[in-house]
């Protein structure tokens, strides 16, 4: 039996650009891994079981356990890719990272299911190969692995780790509901066509990453991070989900540095100057009404790892 620990992502900068003619979009995507997270864990049965998935945890009612879930995914790619045939294999994802909440929380359960898979049969997949599988099971899917803080390019799976110094301490408050991650993506576009912009990779530059909040992360400056923190799909998560602006006000008057929506939302990401803050602007946002819980939690932390 293998466990293996994974963290969520919130995304300091998320640079989108036009949409690609695969249906992509070229990103610029300064992703940051946090303390929450999920544990997979994978444990041998007998012949012919096949690979069965099972969920514990508040959000695991609204987990899918068909074949659609990446951990299911993850674990049939891996096979394939070894040449085994359908693998025999119980996978168990306990789940703490919020469910379609813009934290990567499938695809860290993905990475993770390769990880604990690749140890529970004894494959010793080069890191390589399974960076390659993470981008086939998504584009979030290889940042699950490596953690930390690193750039990601292309649709987010060309990996670049990037310096930071210390800890930075978070808040991430959870909406009621989920958010469809091409949904927002579609919104973008039909915001980008409003404003008479285009939203075409011809119309729209490809994204750079802010060289301000590169020095921000390397120096451990919490403060000119929050200035800097940005994401072109904000204004796309908000407009499907206007309720949104109320929870970014509360958890900036609860005294946040900066607040932003992570990823495609609707989770709300806030940055504070220190632990006793964190939770401070924790207990303001579980009080205000305007989310389903908030929780106090920091990073960077590594990618997916098996637990002792
Ligand atoms: O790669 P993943 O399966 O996580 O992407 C889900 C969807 O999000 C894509 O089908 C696409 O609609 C959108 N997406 C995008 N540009 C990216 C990443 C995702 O448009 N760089």
């Amino acid at each position: 039996m293998i466990t293996v620990r994974v963290p969520a992502k919130v995304n300091v900068q998320l640079g989108v650009g036009g949409l690609r003619t695969d249906g992509f979009h070229d990103l610029a995507n300064v992703f940051f891994a946090v303390a929450l997270g999920d544990e997979v864990t994978a444990s041998a049965t007998g012949p012919g079981e096949g690979v069965t998935l099972t969920c514990s945890g508040p959000d695991a009612a609204v987990v899918p356990l068909d074949d659609s879930n990446l951990a299911a995914r993850a674990a049939r790619l891996l096979a394939a890719r070894h040449g085994l045939a359908e693998p025999d294999v119980r996978l168990h994802i306990d789940k703490a990272i919020p469910v379609a909440g813009g934290m990567a929380g499938g695809s860290a359960d993905g990475a993770a299911a390769l990880v604990a898979c690749d140890a529970l049969w004894q494959l010793d997949t080069p890191v390589a190969t399974l960076l390659e599988l993470a981008a086939e099971l998504g584009s979030d899917v290889p940042f699950a692995l490596l953690g930390g803080v690193a750039l990601g390019r292309g649709r987010g799976e060309i990996l670049d780790p990037l310096p930071v110094t210390g800890t930075f301490h978070w808040v991430f408050a959870v909406a009621d509901g989920g958010l469809s991650t091409p949904a927002v993506f579609r919104e973008c576009d039909r915001l980008r066509e409003e404003a008479g912009t285009g939203s075409g990779d011809t119309d729209v530059p490809t994204p750079d990453a802010d060289p301000a909040l590169l020095a921000a992360l390397a120096d451990g400056d919490a403060v000119a991070l929050a200035g800097a923190l940005a994401n072109d799909l904000q204004s796309a998560a908000l407009s499907l989900r206007p309720s949104l602006a109320a929870t970014l006000r509360a958890g900036t008057e609860a005294g946040a540095l900066g607040a932003l929506v992570s990823g495609s939302g609707p989770t709300c990401a806030f940055l504070a100057k220190d632990a006793e803050a964190a939770a401070a602007v924790a207990e303001a946002l579980r009080a205000s009404g305007t989310c389903r819980t908030a929780h106090a939690t920091h990073g960077p932390v590594p990618g997916a790892t098996v637990l002792p």
